[in-house]
């Protein structure tokens, strides 16, 4: 009997071994539907935000492509105080009289600037003009001669004096009277202004003064 207890028992507890084997079976079968539901939710959810992510971005405002800047703000830009207190600087340091050394100089630093800011062509052209250029051992200028003493009044003045330390002229020519041959001329002065029609206008026609061999003072 006891035997016949224990193969039953034993025979339950084999039963119940399969049961349990089975209900671990179902376990493991549940889990692994759950598991596999978790990664098809996960990839589920990866899905929606990553498309989120890129509705979102394609809704975002576009960014701003860099546009080129219009040629006059350029411009516009690059006048300033000091830029042109520069450029004025550089370009008159040195004397340049057309035709003297100095403005070969000058024009050779303008071409270098020109290429240098991109210019497709820069070049220099010679051209043949007549000048009236300064001779310094025998500088031309005005002296007004009072005619009773021969003395000078006045006399004009071939350098005039320095402002600013930085005004010193280097290797300037002396002042001069361009187109002027030298000569003694003996007439009445008149002063005409700034010498422009309507000043000669009105030294004709309001003053009725007659110019012609005068010596004109403008
Ligand atoms: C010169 O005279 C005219 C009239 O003949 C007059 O209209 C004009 O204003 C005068 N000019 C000056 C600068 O006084």
């Amino acid at each position: 009997m006891m035997r016949g207890f224990d193969s039953i028992e034993s025979m339950n507890a084999d039963s119940v071994l399969v049961k349990r084997q089975r209900g671990s079976k179902r376990i493991y079968v549940v889990c692994a539907v759950i598991i596999g539901c978790a990664f098809f939710m996960v990839g589920i959810l990866i899905g929606y935000f990553s498309r989120a992510q890129h509705h979102h971005s394609t809704s975002a405002p576009i960014p701003e492509v860099p546009t080129r800047r219009r040629p006059i703000d350029l411009i516009l830009d690059s006048i300033k105080e000091e830029t042109i207190r520069d450029s004025l600087r550089q370009y008159t340091t040195e004397s340049s009289v057309a035709g003297m050394p100095g403005t070969d100089k000058l024009a050779q630093k303008i071409l270098s600037q020109w290429k240098g800011s991109g210019l497709d062509r820069v070049y220099i052209s010679s051209h043949k003009v007549s000048l009236s250029l300064p001779n310094p051992s025998h500088p031309n200028k005005v002296e007004i001669i009072e005619s009773a003493s021969g003395e000078p009044v006045f006399a004009a003045q071939l350098e005039e004096p320095s402002l600013r330390a930085e005004e010193t002229n280097i290797g300037g020519p002396p002042g001069l009277n361009p187109y002027s041959p030298a000569g003694e001329v003996t007439a009445d002065v008149v002063y005409a202004n700034y010498g422009r029609i309507e000043d000669f206008e009105f030294l004709k026609k309001n003053l009725s003064l007659d110019i012609s061999g005068k010596v004109i003072i403008i």
